[in-house]
């Protein structure tokens, strides 16, 4: 039977989990402390263990450490609260396989499980690579959000943390991809090591080749007398940024290509082979793979880019992020302006989650800089915020690609619910529903005229009664 261990010191918790793994099939064992768990993985062997972070004496993460050092086999799901990045962050680099959310869903901790048997089964099959047992690092930046997009990003960044792999980090301008390759960086073993950053749109071509490669002493004209070191030298141990990747010209990129694959440079106007050790991150908020299509990005240097992506949502599909988000800037605004604030009317806060945000997570931190800065009292009010929020502008779903990622964000939420639920007919489900909103809205739109509605549609004034009876019929069942 498959065995699964427990470690939580609540003793209720630990009791649910025991009858529920029980009626599930597994062989269930409990642990109430970090020390009696590892005794017991020892003892035990279990396949899959459930580890609560917060632990008397040894933490869950301390224990997740010496588990992946000492059975590296060993699948951990992490128990953790929504809304901890650092632990979410530390403990993806320690190689917990997943998370299970407080407060327990039971649905939720079933598919966790499977997955982890499924993914167990797949890897028994293949050759076992030696253990990383790198110590804990702390990851230091503030990263805040605990919307399921943000959690996704802070598992993707502790991966990250733990390996060397180029990675391309995607997302509109302001979606935090300069902070999110901090902290792949600080929360990596090259820590202690340069985070150099470059900003690719920044300088011209010219420019930018002799900042990544550096030159030698006479390279050009005014180059100066003793050489100078490009960026890949300056982080050579640590990790290079290179932001606005898109804006390379092609010649640059094939040099740029040529370092990567080699990890090697030659600075402008020398001949010496200069070995560096340095990983690169590089960011966008271009669509690099439209560039390629379009000719004007190498699609070698995409791919080699793309294995690892990680794409930023905006901020307008992520609105429950607002409110933690505010709290967090108007703690660091109180302390730059010296003087106390309270927080923000409900109000305020309704109209800041109700605008479209194009400036994503940026555009909110300097709006709630100015409103601070310009509140006569210690609370933030509608009338401190800029008018085009108080407005209350809708984003607005004429452009078809936004269309397609707002519902994308939308349904991929349905998806997850409904396996957690183990519901079926999803397709009819959702598709029924689109049909209704649809003509819903627009027969509102034309005051309930038929003709202009079908006509809109794109469908026969028939074909149009009959759904409006179907959906009518389906809402009397
Ligand atoms: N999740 C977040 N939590 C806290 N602060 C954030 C978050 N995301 C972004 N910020 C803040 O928003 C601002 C913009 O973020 P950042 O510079 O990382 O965006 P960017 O994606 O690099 O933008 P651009 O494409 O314009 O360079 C920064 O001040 C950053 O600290
Ligand atoms: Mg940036």
């Amino acid at each position: 039977m498959k065995n699964v261990l427990v470690v939580d010191d609540d003793e209720k918790i630990c009791w649910a989990f025991e009858q529920f793994l029980e009626s599930e099939g597994y062989a269930p064992s409990i642990a109430n402390s970090a020390e009696e768990g590892l005794r017991r993985i020892a003892a035990d062997k279990p396949d899959v263990v459930l580890l609560d972070v917060n632990l008397p004496g040894m933490s869950g993460l301390e224990a997740l450490g010496e588990i992946k050092a000492n059975h590296p086999g060993v699948i951990v799901i992490i128990i953790t609260a929504y809304d901890d990045v650092e632990t979410t962050i530390e403990a993806m680099r320690l190689q917990a396989f997943d998370f299970v959310p407080k407060p327990i869903d039971l649905g939720i901790v079933k598919s966790t499980l499977e997955r982890a048997f499924r993914t167990q089964s797949v890897r028994s099959t293949l050759p076992v690579e030696a253990a990383d047992a790198s110590p804990t690092a702390q990851v230091g930046h503030r990263l805040v959000g605990k919307s399921s997009q943000m959690r996704e990003i802070y598992k993707l960044i502790g991966i990250m943390a733990s390996n060397t792999m180029t990675v391309l980090i995607e997302g509109e301008t302001g979606t935090g991809k300069d902070l999110v390759a901090r902290a792949i960086h600080t929360g990596s073993e090259r820590k202690e090591k340069p985070f150099v950053p470059v900003d690719c749109g920044a300088l011209p071509d010219e420019l930018l080749e002799s900042e990544l490669f550096g030159y030698e002493a006479g390279a050009f004209t005014d180059a100066k007398r003793e050489g100078k070191p490009g960026r890949f030298e300056l982080a050579d141990g640590g990790t290079l940024f290179l932001d606005e990747v898109g804006n390379m010209t092609p010649a640059l990129q094939v040099k740029l290509l040529r370092a990567l694959q080699t990890q090697e440079i030659e600075r402008l106007g020398g001949t010496r082979t200069l070995k560096v050790d340095v990983r690169i991150i590089a960011a966008t908020n271009q669509e690099l793979g439209e560039m390629v299509r379009r000719g004007q990005f190498r699609e070698d240097l995409y791919y080699r880019f793309k294995r690892i992506a990680l794409h930023l949502p905006p901020l307008r599909e992520r609105q429950e992020d607002i409110p933690l988000l505010v709290t967090h800037f108007l703690q660091l605004i109180q302390e730059e302006l010296g003087k106390p604030i309270r927080g923000i009317s409900t109000e305020g806060m309704q109209l800041l989650q109700d605008y479209p945000w194009p400036g994503n997570v940026r555009e909110l931190e300097n709006c709630v800089r100015s409103a601070a800065t310009l509140s006569r009292s210690d609370v933030v009010l509608p009338d401190d915020l800029p008018s085009e929020i108080r407005m209350g502008n809708k984003v607005s779903a004429t452009d078809a690609s936004q269309l397609e990622t707002t519902l994308k964000a939308v349904l991929q939420d349905t998806t997850k619910a409904a396996i957690a639920e183990g519901r079926q007919g999803l397709y009819e489900e959702v598709v029924a529903m689109l049909d209704k909103t649809l003509i819903e809205l627009v027969l509102d739109e034309f005051s309930g005229n038929h003709s202009k509605t079908a006509e809109l549609l794109g469908m026969s004034r028939t074909t149009l009664l009959k759904k409006i009876k179907q959906s009518s019929d389906a809402d009397v069942e």
